[in-house]
């Protein structure tokens, strides 16, 4: 059976995703860290090897198409039908699926990396270590992820999309070391997190992980 939380956050992307795609639209030129932080993981990937890069909980897919243009063979997961649609339009020469990223429909050891920017987000606290052994299930060895979410302790409610239709999706802060731990537990090694402008009311944040033991040189 789907649990609700997944229910409600699938409806309420599948109402806003046409608000959400055009509020995020251009989104990346703003942000010189993330855009830091997708360079270097495109760098680590094709450093490891190279192989498919799922973008998990891709959205309208503008970051399943910078991950194209840096070169690597990255392909798009989302929850919503209606995401998917858009990211199908708008990045026609891309793949994108409809999935969950609580039960992934990829064999293991089938990818190369994972980025979840802000999908994450919507998993409740009881869920993310089964989403995180999802990751590592699918992973290859050597293989890595790249998680961003926003910072702090709370959860936030949000009951009306960007176009002012009514929805129903919980979003939840974390702080950084909550993030990793889980990773840890789930078997990953942490490379790096960055919290991006610190001082805002909600900072950005971005893990680097993988799967493979730290170097011994
Ligand atoms: C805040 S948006 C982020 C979209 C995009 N990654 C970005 O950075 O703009 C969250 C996205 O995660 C998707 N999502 C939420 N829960 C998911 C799940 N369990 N599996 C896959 N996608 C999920 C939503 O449908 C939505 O498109």
């Amino acid at each position: 059976m789907t649990e609700a939380w997944l229910s409600e956050t699938r409806s309420s992307y599948d109402t806003d995703a046409p608000g959400y795609a055009e509020k995020v639209r251009g989104l990346l030129d703003e942000m010189p860290f993330l855009r830091a932080s997708l360079s270097l993981f495109a760098e680590r990937v094709r450093d490891a090897g190279d192989g498919p890069v799922a973008d998990v909980g891709c959205g309208p897919g503008y970051v399943t198409g910078h991950l194209h243009d840096a070169g690597l063979d990255a392909f798009g997961i989302d929850l919503s039908p209606e995401m998917v649609a858009i990211a199908r339009r708008d990045y026609p020469h891309l793949r994108f699926d409809v999935g969950t990223m609580t039960d992934l429909d990829l064999a293991d050891d089938s990818v190369a990396g994972i980025v979840a920017f802000w999908s994450v987000i919507h998993v409740p606290d009881h869920a993310v270590p089964g989403v995180f052994e999802e990751f590592r299930r699918v992973l290859r060895p050597e293989g890595l992820v790249l998680i961003g979410f926003h910072v702090g302790d709370e959860a936030r409610r949000r009951t009306e999309g960007y176009t002012g239709r009514p929805v129903n999706v919980e979003s939840y802060r974390r702080r950084p070391d909550k993030i990793t731990g889980w990773l840890r537990d789930a078997g990953f090694t942490i490379d790096a997190e960055l919290v991006i402008r610190p001082d805002d009311e909600v900072p950005g944040a971005v893990v680097f992980a993988r799967t493979a033991d730290p170097p011994t040189t």
